[in-house]
């Protein structure tokens, strides 16, 4: 059977996220929220307390979990909605969302070893079902052949902003929308200038800018009616 995917790339606080669930709610797909297995790695390397920048000890890391000497075994769910992350059993949906591991994710994701150890979980789950999938390489990297492919973005000012809102929404006290602004600005510079798999638009991307969209909803109305029109057979909800 082949199933269909969507893979939907751009840069960090563009909305990805919210559109491949709404998405996959609206087609009845998978979601499959790549960042959250960089994240989950970067924890998993945090809690060992090295650095994010110590390549070498990352590398071993993974060579240990690819031996079995250790393990690293990240498992998502979802429920009515919600997606929980597992790592090793342990719920870890909460830390992965914090500001420094976000850094060390983009720091882990650098490392062509850990893109390799985390492929083979992309890919089997796009062969198993209709997916939609979130990231920075799946429509160059991860699924090439992918039946659509979206590149979402939006102004650095408007993502800083989205992000400074939904932090103040989920409770952080003091916060600084420059600081915000920056650390997004390295976030880009640090994904797009990497060697391995760096941020890019595949070639046959539809751009979606969505600076003016005040909603997630105008997203997501934008986004249907580009699959209408390279997958005209999808059934949506
Ligand atoms: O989408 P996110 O902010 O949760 O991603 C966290 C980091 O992981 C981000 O800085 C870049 C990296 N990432 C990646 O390199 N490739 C992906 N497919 C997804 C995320």
């Amino acid at each position: 059977m082949k199933f269909s995917s969507i893979a939907i790339d751009g840069p960090s606080g563009a909305g990805k996220s919210s559109l491949a669930k709404n998405l996959a709610k609206k087609l009845g797909f998978v979601y499959l929220d790549t960042g959250a297995l960089y994240r989950a790695v970067g924890l998993y390397v945090c809690e060992k307390n090295i650095g994010g920048s110590e390549t070498a000890k990352i590398e071993k890391c993974i060579d240990n979990a690819v031996n079995n000497i250790d393990k690293i075994d990240i498992e998502l769910t979802y429920t009515d909605g919600t997606q929980k992350v597992f790592l090793n059993g342990h719920d870890i949906s909460e830390k992965i969302r914090e500001n420094h591991i976000s850094k060390y994710a983009s720091d882990v994701s650098k490392i062509p070893k850990v893109r390799e150890f985390l492929l083979r979980t992309q890919r089997e789950s796009a062969d198993r079902n209709n997916v939609v999938m979130d990231g920075r390489d799946i429509g160059t990297v991860i699924l090439p052949d992918a039946d659509v492919k979206i590149f979402l973005t939006a102004s650095l000012e408007k993502r800083a902003k989205r992000r400074y809102d939904e932090l103040l929404e989920k409770g952080y006290k003091d916060l600084n929308y420059d600081k915000i602004l920056k650390e997004i600005t390295e976030r880009d510079e640090q994904d797009s200038n990497r060697s391995a798999a760096p941020l890019k638009p595949a070639q046959d991307a539809v751009i979606l800018d969505n600076s003016d969209c005040e909603s997630p909803d105008g997203t997501l109305e934008r986004a249907l009616k580009i699959i209408k029109e390279k997958l005209p057979y999808v059934c949506i909800r």
